[in-house]
């Protein structure tokens, strides 16, 4: 392991189809007044809802409701939040949902009683709340598979107005107290979903795994939950209620995401990049971006890395290295990502997703680059990415 770090994290977890349980002794620790946000509705319908309220309940919680959350959360949305998070003067966050929820009480906790742009300040200048500021406290209830949000503290918002979609990485006082995982509360999310999430898990994965050249344990760890992840989803996509792929699938996006395997890693996230422009110009799912760019940016860095892309190739994809060249190997595991993406149901195209030749300039423009993969794109390269993923 090169690199000198710290590793902490604060998020107590819950896992199992016992964990609703688990939700009540998890509130005990809690303020009393909950400001309780969750999305468009699915946890009405799926029970999760009453799980929830009546474990607020029975921990004598007053409880405020804040509903309506939608995939990419935007400003306009954030800023609703935090008013009624800081008039209704609540102790405590509590988000039931997928990422998008969990990321937007967040953003809702250090907005709330921030009296400047929030928007400006913890997300175009990244900047973290000061140590004086109050932020407010959350937990989660996961009920969709994908993001890492529930042990995470990212957050990424939408701003409409700018077409910028920008993730901010908050420290630990941002990151969620204890998360509830019951693999059964995702098998209500419809299959096109589920399919995004898999493939979120597994670029998430993959943005910390190709960088750097050191043998480092954490790419043996990402090694095996692709592994994991490849394996499941195999069983998922056919029978969406097998309950041992399902939980595989939930405990590998934690641990997909949770700050384990970036240790000693400088990391990627161009993908990501590219695919939060996309939703930017779109409002495309989240998963789907990074399926259908995913194919062509790996064939245009592989071979500033490839080392690396021949090692996911023999032992993620098992594919033989006898009688092949490092670039033929590369080559050949981008392949089976890309027939793996197929497999699955994830997208091929971002045509698909509703960018249009026209529109190419405009999406590479709001794309942010960073510098600590295997190669710094240029702009003319992320257009020639996108127009390859047409
Ligand atoms: O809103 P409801 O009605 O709940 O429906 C949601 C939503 O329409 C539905 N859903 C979730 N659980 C369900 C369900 N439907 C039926 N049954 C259930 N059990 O699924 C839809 C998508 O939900 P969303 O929360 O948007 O999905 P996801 O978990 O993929 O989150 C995506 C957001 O997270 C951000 C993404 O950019 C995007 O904004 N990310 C957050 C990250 C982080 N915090 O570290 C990292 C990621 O890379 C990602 O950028
Ligand atoms: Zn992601």
């Amino acid at each position: 392991m090169l690199g000198n770090f710290i590793y902490s994290n604060p998020t107590k977890l819950y896992f199992g189809d016992h964990a609703r349980h688990h939700l009540e002794e998890a509130l005990a620790h809690v303020g009393h007044k909950v400001l309780l946000t969750y999305g468009g509705g699915s946890i009405k319908r799926n029970g999760v809802y009453d799980d929830v309220m009546a474990a607020l309940a029975a921990t004598g919680k007053e409880v405020v409701e804040l509903p309506g959350v939608m995939p990419n959360p935007t400003v306009e949305k954030l800023l609703e939040g935090a008013h009624l998070a800081r008039t209704a003067d609540v102790d405590f966050i509590l988000a039931v949902g997928g990422g998008s929820t969990v990321d937007y009480a967040k953003a809702v906790s250090v907005a709330a009683w921030y009296d400047g742009d929030p928007w400006q300040r913890f997300w175009v200048n990244q900047e973290e709340p000061l140590a004086a500021e109050r932020v407010i406290p959350l937990g989660a209830v996961l009920t969709m598979a994908g993001t890492g949000s529930e042990m995470n503290g990212g957050s990424v918002i939408t701003d409409t107005a700018s077409s910028m979609k920008i993730g901010k990485v908050f420290g630990e006082r941002m990151m969620p107290r204890f998360a509830v995982l019951n693999p059964r509360y995702t098998f209500s999310v419809p299959k096109r979903q589920m399919v995004a999430g898999i493939f979120d898990i597994m670029s998430h994965i993959m943005e910390q795994y190709f960088s750097g050249d050191d043998d480092c344990t954490s790419d043996y760890l990402a090694e095996g939950l692709m592994r994991s992840v490849i394996a499941s989803s195999r069983v998922a996509v056919n029978d969406p209620e097998n309950y041992e792929a399902r939980s595989n699938i939930m405990w590998s996006a934690t641990w997909a995401l949770n700050t384990l395997i970036c240790q000693g890693k400088k990391e990627d996230w161009m993908v990501h990049m590219i695919g939060h422009a996309i939703s930017a110009h779109t409002d495309a799912t989240h998963g789907m971006t990074l399926a259908a760019v995913s194919p062509a940016y790996y064939r245009h860095v592989c071979r500033y890395g490839l080392k690396r892309f021949a090692r996911f190739a023999r032992v993620v994809w098992d594919i033989p290295a006898q009688g092949r060249t490092d670039e033929q190997l590369a080559h050949a595991g981008i392949d089976a990502l890309a027939a793996w993406i197929k497999e699955i149901g994830a997208a091929t195209s971002i045509a698909s997703l509703g960018v249009t030749p026209a529109m190419i300039e405009d999406v590479a423009s709001s794309v942010i680059i960073f510098d600590s993969g295997y190669h710094k794109l240029s702009h003319q390269e992320v257009v020639d990415i996108l127009q390859a993923s047409l």
